[in-house]
């Protein structure tokens, strides 16, 4: 299983989760599942400050010596302060790890570890965007001895659980605070993943105070692609219930009225807050309800053109909008007045079209690109593109409208 799953991507390491809990779960119907498992972590602080509970919250953990993963960026910006402080006046002892870098390179966290082990830590506080929290998480599993990271790899593989874990994100994105995965970089480009419900925190600490100085165009991508997970939760062929649906629509509710202000005046509060939280129940949800043909067709633009996976996201969304709207017009309009500006005209015959043009204005209007051309993609590469999204099935098969090579290449061409 593990070499099946080295070339994937994060949100497919979850479809590969989904697929395996199909065997012992049962599910109703595709609108409203009755059966199902929602996995998330269980104690979570939320608020401006609450990063100053840390001590207290490391201490009811047991913790006497927490290593703290986090990278430069987040060094350098003196985000760790406040934090730092706290477990210094609780009495934990504390060993700094600040060398993760983006896409973090399994040897980064084979040192981490060791780093924690010499350093006699006991526990782990993950600190930073989703490349610091997923290389927390597999520090806590390396650090119980067990088993080396190269046997961790693939569903349910890690065996020996783990030390104490804390996470707190600094980026409103990408949920991997409440999700099981951890994604490390194995290759040129290849990624593995392990995915365990050990890997779920002990507890997550939400401080919108610390995502005031995300710059403009990351919040805004960041944002989007948060979005996206909570808009293909809610309509996620198989897998959604009502948790799922429940935390989707409230993290819509707080995202689509405040990601143009948190992009645009980046110490609004107000709006940093709506964007970390919804961006963790978008989280919640499309760990339990995957994602679908947006994720599968923004994978391949950042796997062969770098692109950012938000930006990648914010490119394809109108046009899958459009496309899926004869399958999941419903689903669309239950979630339209979560996204539209109040009074928006819509019915189940025009909501595609009116969410794909809403979509594209916020694109704009957030200074994000509208069109791949504007990256220079060239347009003879399209149908690799499409070759390349077709390998992502494991997220195509939640996509409420079958999706063929034809409909991608013609989706690209949409978005060129
Ligand atoms: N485990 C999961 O469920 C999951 C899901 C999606 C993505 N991921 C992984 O997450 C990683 C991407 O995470 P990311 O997008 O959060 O970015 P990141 O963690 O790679 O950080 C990107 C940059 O943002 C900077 N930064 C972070 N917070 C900041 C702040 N508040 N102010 C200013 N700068 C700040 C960092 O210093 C860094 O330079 C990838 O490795 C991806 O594979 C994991
Ligand atoms: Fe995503």
């Amino acid at each position: 299983m593990s070499n099946v799953l080295r070339a994937l991507c994060q949100c497919c390491y979850k479809n590969v989760l989904v697929l395996f809990s199909c065997v012992e779960t049962t599910y109703a119907s595709y609108r409203m599942n009755t059966q199902f498992t929602f996995n998330s972590v269980t104690d979570l602080s939320v608020g401006v400050g609450a990063v100053d509970q840390l001590g207290a919250i490391a201490r009811n953990l047991n913790a006497e010596r927490l290593f703290v993963v986090t990278d430069k960026g987040v060094l350098e910006h003196g985000l760790l302060d406040g934090a730092l402080s706290s477990l210094q006046s609780a009495g934990i002892g504390v060993e700094l790890y600040s060398d993760v870098i983006a896409d973090p390179p399994e040897q980064t966290v084979i040192d981490a570890a060791e780093r924690a082990r010499l350093g006699g830590c006991d526990s782990v506080l993950g600190f930073g965007g989703g490349s610091s929290m997923d290389t927390a998480k597999l520090v806590a599993a390396l650090l119980t001895g067990t088993q080396p990271l190269s046997d961790m790899y693939g569903v349910d593989q890690l065996r020996g659980g783990r030390v104490p874990l804390i996470q707190v994100p600094t980026t409103a994105g990408t949920g991997s605070e409440v999700t099981m995965v951890a994604i490390v970089t194995t290759g040129e480009s290849t990624k593995a993943g392990v995915v365990s419900r050990a890997l779920l925190a002990d507890h997550v600490v939400l401080d919108a105070q610390l995502t005031v100085g995300l710059p403009a165009h990351v919040t805004a991508a960041t944002g989007i692609d948060a979005m996206v997970h909570a808009i293909e939760a809610y309509t996620s062929a198989r897998l959604k219930n009502p948790l799922s649906d429940m935390v989707a629509r409230q993290a819509l509710g707080l995202m689509a009225p405040n990601i143009e202000k948190a992009t645009h005046q980046g110490d609004d509060l107000e709006a940093r807050s709506a964007m970390l939280l919804g961006a963790m129940l978008a989280g919640q949800a499309f760990a339990n309800a995957p994602v679908a043909a947006v994720h599968a067709l923004a994978y391949p633009l950042g796997g062969v053109y770098h692109i950012p996976h938000g930006l990648s996201n914010a490119l394809v969304l109108p046009h899958v909008l459009r496309y899926n709207s004869s399958a999941a017009a419903q689903l669309y309009c239950e979630l339209a007045p979560l996204l539209l500006p109040a009074g928006s005209g819509f019915s189940a015959n025009t909501i595609g079209d009116v969410l794909a043009e809403h979509f594209l204005a916020l694109s704009n209007r957030l200074g994000l690109q509208t069109q791949l051309r504007q990256l220079d993609i060239p347009e003879n590469s399209l149908p690799d593109l499409a070759d390349d999204a077709m390998l992502q099935q494991r997220l195509l098969i939640n996509n409420p409208r079958p999706l063929l090579r034809e409909d991608a290449v013609r989706i690209y061409r949409q978005a060129f």
